[in-house]
C-alpha cells in the first residue's frame, strides 16, 4: 500500500464525484465532494439516511470553514485554536454557498477540521484539486455501527460502492469515538453530541461551566435523537455489575444448551460456564472508546447469542462511551 499514491487516488475520485470512505481520528468517514449535490445524494441512499439529517463538512483550514459560515462568533476562534485539528465539531449559521442537501434544510451547518494525517492529507490535496469541503457522515449503514477499520468499512458498506468509489487504509482512529458536536449558532455554547473531546475538556478551557443538554423539539437534529442508534447485530445490554449477574444467571438457565454469550467488564463476574466467555474491559475511558466499534463488530462477528457490558462509571470522562452505549443497548 502507497499511501500517498491513494490519497491521489482518493482526490481524483472526490473530484469525479466519486464517494470516499477515510479515516479520521474518531471513526470512519464516507465521504463526498459537498459541493456535488449527486454525490452527496449517494450518501444518504447508500447510509439509508433520512435526507433531514444533515452532513458534517470536513475542512483543511479555518478560513475555510470561515467561507461557508454567516455568523463566526470569536468563540469559535477560541475554540478552533485550542482544538482544531481535533475531535470537534462546530455548528454555526451558514451562508448560502453549500447545496442544501448537504445542511438537511437546516439554517446551520456543522464543520470539522480532522487531525488525523490521511484525513487531513485528503483534505488539503483535495482543496489544491477540487472544492476542498468534504461532506461526511460516518461510514455505516443507519443505526447501525460506526466504523473504525478498513475491514470493518469494507463489510458494512463495500457492497454498495462502485468502481469509481473508494476506501481508504490509513493512521488509525485513535479516539474510536464520534466528535464532540457544539453549538455556537444560538449565541449560546451547547453541547449536542459528547465525543472524543470531554465536556470538562470544554469547561475547565473556556473556565465556564456547561449544562447537560437536553433534546427537545426545537432542538436540531443530531445523530441519535432517534433512540436507537450505533446498534450491532447482536443483542446488547448494558448494566451494573450486580444486575448483570443476576441477567447472565437467567440467560444460562433459559439457553441450558444452544446459548453462547459473552461479557465484557470492569471485573470477572462469579458464573462459571462453558457457554460464557468474559474479557476484561479496559479501565481507562479513553481506551475503552478507542475499542468499543472494533470490539463490537468483532462480537457480531462471532455470533454470540447475546453480549453483556458492564455499564462504566457515571462520570463526565466517560460520557460519550455511555452515550453510545446507551443507544446501542437493547
Ligand atoms: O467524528 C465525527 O463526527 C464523524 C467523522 C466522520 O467526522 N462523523 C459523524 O457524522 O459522526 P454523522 O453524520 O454520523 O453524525 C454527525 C451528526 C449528524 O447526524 C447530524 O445530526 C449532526 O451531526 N449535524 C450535522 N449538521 C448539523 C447541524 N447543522 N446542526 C446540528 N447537528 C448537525
Ligand atoms: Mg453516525
Amino acid at each position: 500500500m502507497n499511501l500517498n499514491n491513494d490519497i491521489t487516488i482518493a482526490v481524483k475520485i472526490l473530484c469525479n464525484g466519486g464517494l470516499v470512505a477515510f479515516p479520521t481520528e474518531t471513526v470512519y468517514g464516507l465521504g463526498a465532494d459537498a459541493m456535488n449535490k449527486k454525490a452527496t445524494n449517494r450518501i444518504f441512499e447508500i447510509k439509508k439516511r433520512p435526507k433531514n439529517h444533515p452532513l458534517i463538512v470536513h475542512v483543511a483550514s479555518v478560513d475555510m470553514a470561515k467561507k461557508i459560515v454567516d455568523d463566526w462568533p470569536q468563540l469559535a476562534d477560541k475554540l478552533a485554536n485550542k482544538f482544531w485539528p481535533g475531535p470537534m465539531t462546530l455548528v454555526f449559521k451558514k451562508n448560502n454557498l453549500l447545496p442544501e442537501c448537504v445542511t438537511g434544510g437546516q439554517n446551520t451547518v456543522a464543520i470539522r477540521i480532522p487531525s488525523n494525517h490521511t484525513a487531513l492529507n485528503l483534505l488539503k490535496q483535495f482543496a489544491k484539486n477540487g472544492s476542498g469541503y468534504v461532506a461526511a457522515p460516518s461510514a455505516n449503514i443507519y443505526g447501525l455501527l460506526s466504523n473504525t477499520r478498513y475491514w470493518d468499512v469494507k463489510r458494512s458498506i463495500g457492497n454498495y460502492l462502485t468502481t469509481s468509489d473508494f476506501i481508504l487504509e490509513g493512521q488509525n482512529c485513535s479516539y474510536g469515538v464520534e466528535s464532540t458536536i457544539i453549538d455556537l449558532s444560538s449565541g449560546n455554547l451547547r453541547i449536542l453530541r459528547p465525543g472524543g473531546i470531554s465536556r470538562n475538556d470544554i469547561s475547565d478551557f473556556l473556565n465556564i461551566k456547561i449544562e447537560s443538554f437536553d433534546l427537545d423539539d426545537s432542538a436540531p437534529l443530531v445523530p441519535g435523537c432517534s433512540e436507537k442508534h450505533y446498534c450491532p447485530r447482536t443483542p446488547l445490554y448494558v448494566l451494573s455489575f450486580l444486575d448483570q449477574i443476576k441477567k447472565i444467571e437467567r440467560f444460562l438457565n433459559e439457553y441450558p444448551k444452544q446459548g453462547r454469550f459473552f461479557y465484557w467488564g470492569f471485573r470477572l463476574i462469579p458464573l462459571k460456564s462453558t457457554q460464557l466467555k468474559q474479557v476484561i474491559a479496559p479501565s481507562d475511558p479513553k481506551e475503552y472508546g478507542r475499542n468499543l466499534y472494533s470490539k463490537l463488530n468483532d462480537l457480531d462477528e462471532e455470533n454470540y447469542t447475546s453480549i453483556f457490558f458492564e455499564s462504566p462509571p457515571k462520570n463526565f470522562e466517560w460520557e460519550a462511551v455511555n452515550n453510545r452505549l446507551e443507544k446501542a443497548s437493547s
